[in-house]
């Protein structure tokens, strides 16, 4: 009994972190691509490739909706502390991501040089934690979630190879052993005190709406849809 309500505790807890870095993941990509199409809208293939880091992303949060939707719960209600990539733009940029002016950034290489390597590290990171997890006992008795991250392992390469492929084109120099040092102290932060706390905390309660419910595009359609009826 005991162990049976650990267990659908911590995969609730695992999932709601993992749709909120991957709907997390998705809308700041967006932020890349328009920062890269207003300062080399002619090169197709590095926007092309962004694209498709960004349908990834999505594809990812799809997943882990349906695998609540089929559970039947929503996912908890975790904030931005949970986010790997929200933690890394904090500390390298000093402001939020949604604060993060794309038309800066591209003004300035050495900010989008770092952007570069932000996105790098994280989804390294990202890759190495979903090992673990395909090897993880409680993740490992629920299928679908398996799955999940099957499929995830198998994407995340093609993720930071385009942001990687930059650096070196532009001969800018790769992750410094300091950069690995933030995203190694952020991801232990995550592991050893968010997450015990959250688990450990009855207050935590559950989202009313899906994190997409909320993005820009989705508003425009809504709002499209109440006009035409
Ligand atoms: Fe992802
Ligand atoms: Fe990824």
């Amino acid at each position: 009994m005991m162990r049976e309500l650990f267990r659908r505790r911590y995969l609730d807890l695992l999932g709601s972190i993992y749709i909120y870095n991957e709907h997390r993941g998705y809308t700041a990509i967006d932020r890349v691509l328009e920062a890269v199409r207003l300062r080399w809208p002619d090169d197709h293939a590095f926007i092309a490739r962004i694209e498709r880091h960004r349908a990834d992303e999505f594809k990812h949060y799809r997943m882990f909706r349906r695998w609540f939707e089929l559970r039947g719960v929503m996912p908890l209600a975790v904030d931005r502390t949970c986010g790997h990539i929200d933690r890394f733009v904090g500390i390298m940029f000093g402001s939020a991501i949604d604060d993060l002016d794309p038309s800066t950034i591209v003004r300035r290489d050495d900010l989008f040089e770092r952007l570069c390597r932000v996105i790098s590290l994280t989804e390294k990171r990202g890759h190495r934690q979903v090992e673990i997890l395909l090897r993880h006992p409680v993740v490992n008795s629920d299928s679908r979630l398996m799955k999940i991250f099957r499929i995830i392992e198998q994407d995340e390469p093609s993720h930071w190879a385009p942001y990687d492929d930059w650096l070196t084109a532009h001969a800018r120099r790769t992750t410094s052993w300091w950069e690995r040092t933030i995203d190694r102290f952020i991801h232990g932060e995550l592991l050893m005190l968010k997450l015990p706390a959250l688990f450990l905390n009855p207050q935590l309660g559950r989202r009313t709406t899906w994190p997409d419910e909320h993005d820009p595009v989705a508003r425009c359609e809504g709002a499209r849809l109440a006009v035409a009826s």
